[in-house]
């Protein structure tokens, strides 16, 4: 983990400035904990995403999910940058689940922020929020460009 002390790259702005803009549109009746997430690809382009929850509470799906998914419905598979906004005054960073489907699109350099509502609280890189993980390399074939 590296804090936000200084050391550590800096979040662009505006990529947090678009995760804090969709986590007021989170649907989180249940938790009641709002998470919004912003992807800066590999070409440049930002999608994001936002917590849906659902009265099946396992149908639910987190912030990260709904960004990915809106990232690659757009056709695009890398991301470059990705930053979510939670609230609270603990450091919450991206749960199991979904640094395992960051770590699909992510490539060595990937950096991952979690911001609270101060800014951003810690930032990652992804082999240090997901060591050693399995990824599309460990298949047979490699993922589809
Ligand atoms: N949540 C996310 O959206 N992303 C995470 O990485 C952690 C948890 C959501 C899921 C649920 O809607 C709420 O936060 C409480 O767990």
């Amino acid at each position: 983990m590296r804090d936000d002390s200084g050391e550590s790259p800096q979040v662009e702005p505006e990529l947090l400035a678009a995760a804090i803009a969709v986590q007021h549109n989170a649907y989180v009746p249940y938790s009641q904990f709002p998470v919004g997430a912003a992807i800066r690809t590999a070409s440049g382009a930002v999608f994001v995403g936002c917590n849906v929850e659902n009265a099946a509470y396992p149908q639910g799906v987190c912030a990260e999910a709904s960004a990915i998914s809106a990232m690659v419905s757009a056709g695009e598979r890398t991301i470059a940058t990705i930053v979510t906004v939670c609230d609270g005054e603990m450091l919450s960073t991206c749960c199991g689940g979904c640094r395992q489907k960051v770590r699909e699109f992510a490539t060595s350099s990937t950096l991952i922020h979690a911001a609270g509502p101060d800014g951003v609280r810690a930032t990652y890189t992804m082999a240090e929020l997901l060591p050693d993980g399995f990824g599309p390399e460990n298949l047979d074939h490699p993922a589809p460009g």
